[in-house]
């Protein structure tokens, strides 16, 4: 009895999840198209500062430069980090993203070995070497309030 109750239940569970997840995609899907639309902030608006680029320079050539090189344009194996084939592939990303891919699986050596007030500073020189303007504003640490932040290409 009990056996043959729960196998219903179970049942019953697995048929509502395509259901489900139609709807949870549905939902993601208009959540991210009213982001968009509302907020466009970018990487032109000056999302960080020049302090903040100058203590991301020390973090560069310290934990970077190994791979990327002075220059950023990396190595045979490491991804460029200036200039168009930069540019192209991060256009339309956001900066959460940017700094969660950092964080998470650089430096290749010894990924996720540096803070997030390191991968800011960081990101914030990577921004400067790309010729995006510096603000008054440092770019905070907390990664997930740079969801609505995009990479975008001069008009
Ligand atoms: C030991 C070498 C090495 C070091 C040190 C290193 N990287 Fe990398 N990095 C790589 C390689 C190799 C790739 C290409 C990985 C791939 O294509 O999967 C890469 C890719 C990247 C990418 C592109 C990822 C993507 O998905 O497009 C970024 C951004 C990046 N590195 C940033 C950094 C930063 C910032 C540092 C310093 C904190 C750093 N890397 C240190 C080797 C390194």
């Amino acid at each position: 009895m009990t056996i043959k109750f729960s196998a219903s239940a179970l049942n019953q569970r697995f048929s509502l999840w395509p259901f489900t997840c139609l709807l949870f995609g549905l939902f993601l899907t208009t959540h991210e198209t009213l982001i968009t639309a509302q907020e466009n902030q970018t990487v032109w608006d000056g999302i960080y500062t020049t302090e903040q680029a100058e203590r991301g320079e020390k973090v560069y050539q310290d934990e970077c430069t190994f791979c990327h090189l002075d220059d950023l344009q990396g190595d045979s194996f490491a991804t460029p980090l200036i200039e168009d084939a930069f540019t192209t592939r991060w256009n339309g990303s956001n900066i959460a993203d940017f700094m969660t891919v950092i964080q998470i699986t650089m430096p290749a050596d010894r990924p996720a070995t540096l803070s997030d007030e390191a991968v800011a500073e960081v990101v914030a020189f990577i921004l400067q070497m790309n010729e995006y303007p510096a603000g008054d504003q440092e770019l905070e640490a907390d990664f997930s309030v740079h969801k609505e932040v995009l990479f975008t290409n001069p008009d």
